[in-house]
């Protein structure tokens, strides 16, 4: 536990102890239930905050007593320099709680620096173990690359988690298999439920699955044990022991089992806007306050002050009539 004086809190008494920032839009994936090809135009690059601004809003962050951020994209490894700004930050905020969320299909020969530098955790984005399906869902054949990227995660003692979307009649033929992965090392495999979140096209109702049935598939493979112990079961995910594994299998259910009463995140976007709810479109522009000198920090701390007194409960907007989220995910950051 990290000691924090502070506890931000929003308007309905949420702590709020966590930052998602995204570094890029950019991604050299295409996933199917993301951001297929050529459908979305990038963010363009004078509108992609600074290195040097997303600091000052760590740093920010860290003032209103958020001691946790993670690096989110798009791909964060598809932005120039991110070694050079991930140093920069661990060297100013040494104990800062730093994790990434990333394809890795460019993380090889990286984690051991990554590890040095006091990155915690990787987060890895991976829907399948099957090469040529990986293929088909991202657009690129790289899983052996991604598959060495856990492997060098492992090694240089980085806490790894796997994310899968569960899409059914794609993936969920896989889950036993995912579910041997996690018995074989000590990694966290965690299948999301496909969220409607993007131009709307993408989501499809047949390719939906509950992680109550996820969870189903799964025990057909392993016995699992639900976590209980509360410092390990890992935010929103409903993580479980495999018996005789040395890793854990768990599922995350926005949808069908909302988390919205325990949501502790803000969230930013490449393009610098403040997000308080993943299913909420409503945004707060911070660049141009962070680009002028006159404004600066002090009304960015203004803004999200504002913007916590109304953060919504998201199963309140995502409601079944509601329209999907126009913003892609890509942007926003997961
Ligand atoms: N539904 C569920 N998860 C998604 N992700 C991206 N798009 C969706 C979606 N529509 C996942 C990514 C990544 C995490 C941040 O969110 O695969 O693992």
């Amino acid at each position: 536990m990290t000691t924090t004086h502070k506890r931000l809190r929003d308007g309905r008494g949420r702590e709020v102890s966590y930052l998602r920032l995204s570094v890029t839009d950019r991604c050299n994936l295409n996933c199917m239930y993301c951001r297929p090809k050529d459908k979305v135009p990038f963010i363009p690059h004078p509108d992609i905050l600074r290195y040097e601004e997303m600091l000052d809003l760590v740093s920010l962050a860290r003032d209103l007593g958020i001691a946790k951020v993670r690096l989110t994209g798009g791909e964060p490894f598809a932005r120039r320099d991110i070694m050079v700004f991930i140093e920069s930050l661990m060297g100013r905020y040494p104990e800062l709680d730093l994790r990434l969320t990333t394809n890795a299909t460019m993380l090889a020969g990286k984690p051991a620096t990554l590890a040095a530098l006091g990155v915690s955790a990787v987060n890895i984005s991976c829907d399948t173990l099957d090469r040529e399906k990986y293929a088909r869902i991202t657009g690129n054949d790289r899983l052996d690359a991604v598959r060495r990227a856990i492997d060098e995660s492992l090694a240089a003692g980085l806490r790894v988690k796997i994310n899968a979307v569960a899409l059914r009649g794609i993936n969920t033929d896989e889950v036993a298999d995912f579910v041997r992965l996690a018995m074989q090392f000590p990694l966290d495999v965690r299948f999301i439920e496909f969220m409607p979140v993007g131009d709307g096209n993408l989501w499809k109702p047949e390719n939906y699955i509950s992680a109550q049935d996820v969870l189903e598939l799964a025990r057909g493979a392993a016995e699992l044990t639900l976590e209980t112990n509360p410092h390990e079961t890992g935010g929103p995910a409903k993580m479980h022991r495999i018996a005789g594994g040395l890793g854990r299998f768990g599922v995350i259910s926005p949808l069908s089992d909302h988390f919205c009463a325990s949501c502790n995140r803000l969230r930013i976007t490449a393009d610098g806007k403040l997000r308080t709810c993943l299913f909420s479109e409503r945004e707060f522009k911070l660049r141009p306050l962070l680009r002028n000198p006159k404004l600066g920090l002090p009304m960015v701390r203004r803004v999200i002050a504002l913007a916590l007194r109304d953060k919504p409960l998201g199963y309140e907007v995502l409601n079944p009539g509601a329209t999907p989220e126009a913003r892609e995910m890509s942007a926003i950051g997961g």
